[in-house]
């Protein structure tokens, strides 16, 4: 069931921003990369480190502890498999932006395998 959660406006990062969020117990990042918008959980699931400070090469959002890459639309680590950081849908209605909160996406192995 989805559980669709409005992102105030405030928020919403502009083009080439990041915003961290806090929603339903929840710690998120949300990325405006080049007008699109992503979200992924804030916490590393490698050792736990805050992925807000993490610098993007592209999509490409690289942990500030460990150095470990995360493609921020499917959670992959370019050529691992099984192992990414849970990301969100986002849908925009008429101006305003939801986050679906009900599943983050599972980082499938085939879908993780063609970043390699
Ligand atoms: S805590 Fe992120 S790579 Fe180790």
């Amino acid at each position: 069931m989805t559980r669709l959660v409005e992102i105030p406006a405030e928020k919403i990062p502009p083009v080439g921003g990041r915003s961290l969020i806090r929603l339903e117990e929840k710690s998120l990042v949300l990325f405006n990369q080049d007008g699109s918008l992503y979200a992924i959980d804030e916490s590393c699931p490698h050792n736990g480190a805050s992925l807000f400070t993490g610098k993007l090469e592209g999509r490409l959002l690289r942990c500030p502890a460990h150095g470990l890459r995360f493609d921020l639309a499917s959670g992959c680590v370019p050529g691992v498999s099984g192992f990414g950081v849970a990301t969100y849908a986002l849908e925009q209605r008429q101006g305003r932006c939801f986050i679906d909160l009900s599943r983050p996406r599972a980082q499938e192995a085939s879908q993780c395998t063609q970043l390699q």
